[in-house]
């Protein structure tokens, strides 16, 4: 059956307005309308149709959400109506003092009425609509210069990407607060503490952290949510309740637990109903944000250097105590992640004794000056970990000096390194012993080495009985060795030692897999393997020659070239290839990996004049090369032939090499 052009957009229509219904009503509604097994299957169905005919696919297309390659970085943009803080209030007294003053510089005081809100302990994120399709994302930097988060800020499920307004202005602009659910932080740090990774401190940092990550598809699987609570339309609401209205009648989550006081007092009852109540929220909120309804009242009265004048928080008391710092130590987890921890006085907080507190990384030690002996404020934040807030420089020893992170590994005593974009340091030997129980389980997982029987218990033994120092040693453990361990037997050592060995068969990108190189999943093994073939090849590889590998973006690229500088993991691997490992993709006759296209890309359109599609990609194959469906600034070739299409154009844009299918056929048998 054949379906016409207009019949195939028809339905692509469909599956997105019913897609984009259905996400809204699970994400903003709460309320789901398609069980999830149907919306997959739309879901797909979209896809498909989509990759089918590229040039139907738009920005609001509920597909387009994740970016399809992570970015090199961001570009500041600045804010045309700045995003102002607000100044604090902490009780009645304090809000009357404020109301005082305001009143003092309006004439007439119509519709004195506050909205109060729930202040989200998040990041503030500026969105920019044009036509009603959201074009910009950005953050609140320093209130007048922000980042262009566009591509993380549309992996955000409760932000439309198509307004649901029918005759939309020109630019809207909206701002509310990024931020993430306690279950999805709690989430977030289990994961990590299963990967030994450092722990997020809370849910702020974890939100502006995850808005400021240059790969979109780790965005997306941080699941954030967004509430809205300010709108710039070209024609000005008469009230920002009106405006919160608008905001949820046009697609956007809005918090609920807004109230509309019409005194200070009434103020004040909301705020002390729900510094209990607010203990009960799936999300974080540190305050209430006290605002003037009346949008004429607020022009009237504008803005200070930094505060609106219309506006002011009135926050909860943070759960702080002072404490005296005894040592700064490093703790080193299972990837390697070093984090700075102060060892404290005890001191009670929030019901708790604490006497510990995470310094999170170098850049906080170095903004805090943090130092043995300091007068130091911690604070339970969201309570999870402690942290420490300040430091009382006046009650500082006066010898103390400046803390200075270690160049060397606590554990091992190999150089630390601390990845370009990234705060953490990390110990990236291999053969740390804090590292080497997360790199052995890791290594016999299943989508590596796949050693049934060497689970945690055992490595642990092993460990503790100094058998295994290096994964290496795996290949070396003799069956009586292991059967003097505690509660094993001759069986279970013989079953364990023939898992180890038949290990040795398992491909080359499994091995890459279980080496455990930061960010390369099996997915992306098996796509370095495809084009750098043998360890030697990859070991030699730069970042840059990696990054021309579809599907391999620069984080990954430069974390596997750095790996392989690292003299312990060169040994690793030589010691690896010595017992028998496979560290190279086994040779088919028909796949030389030398072949004249060899870590090419390439994409074909239109009818070639002698070669079917399947030929054409059979040979650029055996060359080599790769065929893929997408065009992208990573293609290398584009293969034209008649009546070719949109990827033409494209290509033509991109400046992409064309090829006919003579020069294909040129290159090919050369
Ligand atoms: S209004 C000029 N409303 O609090 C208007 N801010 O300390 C200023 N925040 O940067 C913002 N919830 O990130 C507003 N309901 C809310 C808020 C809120 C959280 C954050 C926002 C802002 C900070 C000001």
């Amino acid at each position: 059956m054949t379906t016409s052009r207009p019949e195939i957009e028809q339905r692509i229509e469909q599956l997105r307005e019913e897609l984009q219904k259905a996400g809204y009503a699970y994400y903003v509604l709460d309320n789901p309308l398609l069980e999830d097994v149907i919306y997959d299957q739309l879901y797909r169905e979209l896809q498909e149709l989509e990759k089918e005919y590229p040039y139907l696919i738009t920005p609001e297309s509920p597909t387009q959400r994740v970016g399809d390659r992570p970015i090199a970085n961001f570009t500041s943009v600045e804010h045309h109506i700045p995003l102002y803080s607000l100044e604090n209030a902490f009780n009645l007294e304090d809000l009357k003092q404020w109301e005082n003053r305001w009143q003092k510089l309006v004439s007439t005081v119509e519709d004195p009425s506050y909205v109060c809100e729930l202040k989200i302990d998040g990041s503030a994120l500026a969105l920019t609509y044009d036509n009603g399709i959201l074009v910009r994302g950005a953050t609140r930097g320093d209130g007048t210069t922000g980042e262009e988060i566009t591509q993380n800020v549309r992996t955000i499920r409760s932000i439309p990407l198509k307004l649901n307004w029918q005759n939309p202005p020109s630019r809207v602009e909206v701002r509310g607060e990024a931020f993430l659910l306690l279950d999805e932080f709690k989430r977030l740090n289990l994961e990590r503490e299963e990967k030994g990774e450092a722990l997020l401190a809370n849910p702020r940092n974890a939100a502006a952290g995850t808005l400021r990550q240059l790969d979109s598809s780790m965005v997306s699987e941080r699941r954030l949510s967004f509430f809205a609570y300010t709108l710039h339309t070209p024609e000005k609401l008469k009230t920002q309740w009106d405006s919160l209205k608008l905001l949820e009648e046009i697609g956007f989550l809005v918090n609920p637990h807004r109230h509309l006081a019409t005194s200070l007092e009434e103020v004040n009852l909301y705020y002390q109903r729900w510094e209990s109540q607010r203990k009960s929220l799936t999300y974080l909120t540190d305050g209430v944000v006290v605002k003037l309804n009346n949008h004429a009242l607020q022009d009237q009265l504008g803005f200070t250097v930094k505060f609106p004048r219309w506006a002011i928080a009135l926050k909860y008391p943070a759960e702080e105590a002072p404490t005296i710092v005894k040592a700064i130590t490093v703790n080193v987890g299972r990837t390697g992640a070093v984090t700075p921890m102060a060892v404290m006085e005890p001191v009670q907080l929030a019901g708790t004794t604490v006497q510990k507190a995470t310094l999170h990384n170098q850049d906080r030690i170095k903004e805090l000056d943090i130092r043995v002996g300091d007068t130091v404020i911690i604070r339970k934040a969201g309570e999870i970990i402690p942290e420490v807030v300040r430091v009382l420089t006046d009650l500082r020893p006066a010898e103390s000096k400046p803390y200075q992170m270690p160049n060397d590994c606590p554990e091992c005593g190999s150089l630390l390194v601390r990845p370009a974009d990234e705060a953490v340091v990390r110990c990236v030997n291999s053969s740390c012993p804090a590292i080497l129980k997360g790199s052995l389980i890791h290594w016999s997982s299943r989508d590596a080495l796949d050693i049934g029987g060497l689970g945690e218990k055992i490595v642990e033994l092993l460990i503790k009985h100094n058998l295994v120092q290096s994964i290496a040693d795996l290949y070396h453990l003799k069956i009586e060795q292991i059967a003097s361990l505690e509660r094993m037997g001759t069986k279970s050592a013989t079953n364990l030692i023939t898992a180890i060995e038949s290990s040795k068969k398992q491909p080359w990108y499994r091995v890459l897999y279980g080496l455990g190189i930061r960010y390369v999943g099996s997915v992306n093994a098996k796509l370095l393997v495809e084009s750098f073939p043998t360890s030697q090849l990859l070991a030699q590889a730069k970042a840059e020659q990696l990054e021309q590998i579809h599907g391999i973006g620069s984080q990954i690229a430069h974390s596997v070239a750095q790996w392989f500088r690292v003299p312990a993991n060169i040994d690793l691997l030589d010691r690896l290839a010595k017992v028998g490992l496979t560290l190279a993709k086994e040779i088919t006759v028909n796949v030389p990996s030398i072949g004249a296209l060899r870590g090419k890309t390439l994409v074909i359109t239109g009818t070639l004049p002698t070669l079917t599609r399947e030929k054409a990609k059979a040979l650029i194959e055996e060359n080599g090369g790769k065929v893929t469906d997408s065009l992208s600034a990573k293609t290398d070739y584009l293969v034209v032939g008649e009546k070719a299409g949109s990827k033409l154009e494209k290509a033509e844009k991109l400046k992409i090499t064309l090829l006919s299918e003579a020069e294909l056929l040129n290159i090919c048998s050369t």
